[in-house]
């Protein structure tokens, strides 16, 4: 907060990356990947995370229960249906919490209350009681009207007035199906603060989905109006177009302060390094052109621009590349560089470690360095977002590849994996060195999983650069995301692949996972 800024003007962010992205096809993460973001989160200055729906499956629970743990500022949020056992599996999860919240919520629209089959009177009454029970537990409650945008507005006032006597603290506004449009958003929060008796007790949230290219623009409208806490995810991660994007509202508020003078308490700083970590840990790369985040949202390609920027930045540049954490691309160190020279250039990119972990990225900083000259910024960025790959924990894990390949067919790939503990060997072919070291996978941990998408790019230039590769897999209906990093590009597809699998035995024992 500066000098000039005003309590009142003080927009919470709610990230609900671990929860509403997650629940994006492919997006599943690890529990490792999700204490890594949930860490990043909270000290960067997100108020609430959503950790995720704790009811949906044990690793859910887990995850949120240890993200309640570890966290030292923000507020811990799960999310649980309109009933009691969904409420009290969400408590359990979150009571840990230096601030603990439970969200519940219940679909209010014609189209979503022909779901539980309640009329509105039994609907309101299912409210009041969950919303009463959810209160007895925690002294922070956020209730939700899902699809709120498409609730007739009478009754959207009439449940909205039963869950603030219940007892809810934080009253969210969905727009579940990116239908509004900014002066519908904003109307709709003013409506509701002159109509609702209690509004001023309480925080109203905004919570947009992007299906219209709008979720932005409805998130600071709702502001506008008197919404006072944005629902967002990094690079706007989400089911379908995605959600709000947390970059996009936070730094809008910074740069036009002079229209909306409201502020956060995000380190915008922190922002390159969540969006760079979400984007590997989902498998979602982040657009070229996207706002704030995308690798050309601060390239300034054309000569007139490149001239104008070397006169003066702010001719083409109404924010710095430093004020979001992007820092100018340097040769940082080679094989000669010391521990505490790894650990500074480490802690300059925002990755603080601990003595035990820098032993860890050590090893493999020293390896990476044998094998190219000149080690980058972004090759330590990869290091470091490859370390939950391959992982000493894994199922499975990649011991040794061989791969014959060249003009001659075919190519051919030789195997270890250790499986459980056990290592395996096996000799396979292939259309390519890549499919028949995919193959040889197959071979050794049989699967039905189809391979969606394999992708490649590299880190830096030059032909001894790092490449990370991301391959998308599904199996029964589940979808996940394996990425991993090498200068070897078989090497790094392999044990992409690998990591995938290792999250489909995850996804595995997820058993229910209702739809929200
Ligand atoms: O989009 C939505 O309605 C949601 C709710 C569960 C808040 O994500
Ligand atoms: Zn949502």
């Amino acid at each position: 907060m500066t000098a000039t800024d005003k309590p009142q003007d003080r927009v919470l962010i709610f990230d609900t990356t671990l929860r509403d992205g997650e629940q994006s096809p492919g997006a599943t993460m690890t529990l490792g990947e999700k204490l890594q973001i949930a860490t990043l989160l909270d000290d960067m200055g997100v108020d609430i995370i959503e950790a995720g729906f704790p009811i949906a499956s044990e690793g859910d629970f887990e995850a949120v229960s240890k993200i309640a743990e570890l966290a030292k500022n923000s507020v811990i949020c799960g999310l649980s249906r309109a009933n009691f056992k969904d409420i009290d599996r969400c408590w359990e999860a979150v009571k840990h919490a230096r601030q603990p919240r439970i969200h519940t919520f219940i679909g209010t629209s014609p189209q979503h209350r022909a779901i539980p089959n309640l009329d509105m009177d039994q609907m309101a009454e299912r409210i009041d009681e969950t919303v009463t029970h959810a209160r007895n537990l925690c002294d922070n409650v956020q209730w939700s009207p899902m699809d709120a945008t498409r609730t007739e507005h009478d009754y959207l006032c009439r449940v909205i007035e039963i869950a603030i006597k219940a007892g809810a603290t934080t009253i969210n506004i969905p727009d579940t199906v990116g239908y509004t449009a900014p002066g519908e958003s904003a109307d709709l929060i003013r409506m509701l603060i002159e109509r609702v008796p209690g509004a001023d007790e309480i925080i109203f949230a905004t919570h947009c989905h992007n299906d219209l290219g709008m979720a932005t623009a409805n998130a600071l409208a709702a502001v506008s109006a008197g919404a006072r806490q944005i629902e967002c995810t990094i690079n706007g991660l989400g089911e379908r177009a995605g959600n709000t994007a947390l970059e996009e509202v936070v730094m809008a508020m910074r740069v036009r302060k002079d229209i909306m003078p409201w502020h956060t308490g995000i380190d915008t700083t922190k922002i390159m390094q969540a969006s760079r970590l979400v984007s590997t840990v989902s498998g979602f790369s982040v657009q070229y052109n996207k706002a704030i985040v995308g690798k050309n949202a601060f390239a300034h390609e054309s000569g007139i621009h490149q001239d104008g920027m070397l006169k003066s930045a702010d001719t083409f540049e109404i924010m710095r590349p430093e004020d979001v954490g992007l820092t100018e691309t340097s040769i940082v160190m080679g094989k000669h560089s010391g521990r505490a020279a790894l650990r500074s250039k480490l802690e300059n990119l925002g990755y603080k470690l601990g003595d035990n972990q820098l032993k860890d990225v050590f090893v493999r900083f020293k390896e990476l360095a044998d094998r190219k000259k000149e080690v980058y910024d972004e090759d330590l960025v990869a290091l470091m977002q490859d370390t939950g790959t391959n992982a000493a924990n894994d199922t499975i894990q990649v011991r040794r590849l061989r791969v014959i390949c060249g003009t001659e067919a075919p190519q051919s790939a030789e195997l270890t994996l250790s499986v459980d503990g056990v290592e395996h060997s096996v000799e396979a072919t292939g259309d390519g060195p890549v499919d028949a070291a995919f193959n040889a996978v197959k071979q050794l941990v049989e699967h039905e999983a189809k391979l969606q998408l394999y992708q490649v790019h590299a880190v830096t230039e030059g032909t001894d650069a790092q490449a990370t590769v991301s391959v998308r897999m599904e199996e029964g209906g589940k979808i996940v995301t394996g990425q991993s990093a090498d200068t070897d590009t078989v090497v790094a597809s392999v044990k992409a692949y690998v990591n995938a699998l290792n999250k489909l035995l995850v996804r595995r024992l997820k058993t229910t996972a209702p739809a929200a």
